[in-house]
């Protein structure tokens, strides 16, 4: 396996794809020094170390930690469940469609304003960097005129999130945001105490575990969590969805038809573009995967981005194409797809549900704003990032259409 790139080379950053490939043939069970983790790719392998109860998540400490807090992520058994199930509901169901539908709509035709008669975007931060972050703001009914600097802490964050090279200078930006966000949420906390209203903050302050509500500190810990994992992913997941449609033009003229191809086009964005490409596990016993066996207590790497394009799961595995007979999105897509780009298990992403409805409805929007989508410059878009990745622009022009 000597000639498989090392995960934090260049060589590996630049197209990750290449080295996955060889690693599900050739090492689908790595040790890496680095890192001090096992690394696999095989799709089977990484299913099962989301599913099976011999993993548990452990191992952020390095990562979560030190800036969100403890959260959700970091727990398991009915510390976790009984947490999830505080957030769950609003990411669902009528408190989903009925409450916040419409703050989902008003946030994405806002910032469409902001260009839609310009005939050109960079769609990654003019949009979707800024669209989850203010929607979720909003849920959390927190001050709409602070978007900017929820941007500014949330960039800050998924900066530390992914810094798997340590890098000092974006360390210690986390940790003045973690400061910084911290005195800005303390005080509304304590105010959303006093004075609840229908907001999901509220539901976390008056929540009650065993009879106590959480501390102050674990409500921004909370939100930190809800800004970073509702942000970065589903702004990845926009950037790369368009990224991949505008090299695919027969693809976006069959989604401009019927837009009822939306969710299928997102899963396939999902599965052949993940936003996050590497999940830690833990597993508690010694466990034995396809390459060999992993000892109880160490880490391991799961990769998203290798399982995804397994040639055993996937025909074609390295072609975009949202008619993908796998993907059968009759039934609700969670149910129905098979990617890992959600986790599965117990830790499967509370917002799924959230996230699509968010693109159903920005794309809705951006392809009633905007005909003739194209490459602004004919480019392949440049991604970016180990951990999570996606386009690091997105240039289009179009031509605007009429309100
Ligand atoms: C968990 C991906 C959107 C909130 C996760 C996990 C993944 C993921 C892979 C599992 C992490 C782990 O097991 O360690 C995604 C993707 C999204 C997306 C690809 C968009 C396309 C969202 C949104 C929210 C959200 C919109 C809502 C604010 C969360 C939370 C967890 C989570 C709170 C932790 C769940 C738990 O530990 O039980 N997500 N996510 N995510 N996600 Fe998402």
């Amino acid at each position: 396996a000597h000639d498989i790139p090392d995960i934090l080379s260049e060589e590996f950053t630049a197209n990750p794809y290449a080295a996955y490939r060889a690693m599900r043939q050739d090492a689908p069970l790595i040790w890496h020094e680095g890192t001090q983790s096992y690394i696999i790719s095989r799709y089977e392998d990484v299913r099962r170390a989301f599913k099976e109860s011999a993993f548990t998540t452990a191992n952020y400490d390095w990562q979560l930690e030190p800036v969100h807090g403890r959260t959700i992520l970091q727990l398991d058994g009915r510390e976790h469940a009984v947490r999830r199930a505080l957030v769950a509901p609003a990411f669902r169901g009528s408190e989903l469609q009925d409450k916040f539908l419409p703050v989902i709509e008003r946030n994405s035709r806002e910032l469409i304003d902001g260009f839609r008669d310009a005939g050109s975007v960079e769609l990654v931060s003019q949009f979707a960097t800024r669209f989850p972050i203010n929607v979720i703001v909003d849920m959390l009914g927190l001050d709409t005129s602070d978007h900017d600097r929820f941007h500014r802490w949330y960039t800050s964050i998924i900066a530390f999130l992914g810094n798997l090279s340590q890098d000092p200078g974006i360390i210690e930006d986390g940790m003045r945001t973690r400061e910084e966000l911290a005195s800005y949420m303390l005080p509304v906390i304590q105010r959303r105490r006093e004075h609840p209203g229908g907001d999901l903050l509220s539901n976390l302050c008056q929540a009650e575990i065993d009879g106590t509500s959480m501390s102050d500190e674990e409500i921004k810990a909370f939100c930190s969590l809800l800004l970073a994992a509702g942000g970065e992913t589903t702004d990845k997941a926009i950037a790369s969805m368009f990224a991949n449609l505008a090299q695919h033009p027969e693809q976006l003229a069959a989604l401009r038809h019927d837009r009822e191809l939306i969710p299928k086009a997102f899963v396939e964005t999902l599965r052949y573009t993940p936003p996050v490409h590497m999940i830690m596990r833990q597993p508690g016993s010694d466990v034995t995967l396809s390459g060999g066996t992993v000892p109880a207590g160490s880490t391991v790497i799961c990769l998203i981005g290798a399982a995804n394009r397994d040639e055993r799961q996937y025909s074609d595995p390295d072609t975009f194409d949202i008619f993908r007979e796998e993907t059968d999105t009759t039934r609700s897509f969670t149910a129905a797809a098979d990617h890992v780009a959600f986790a599965l298990g117990r830790h499967f992403c509370v917002g799924a549900l959230l996230a699509e409805t968010e693109v159903r409805v920005a794309t809705n929007d951006l392809l009633d704003a905007m005909d003739d989508i194209r490459p602004a410059d004919g480019a392949v878009p440049t991604e970016q990032g180990v951990f999570t990745r996606g386009p690091a622009t997105v240039p289009l022009r179009f031509t605007p259409r009429a309100r």
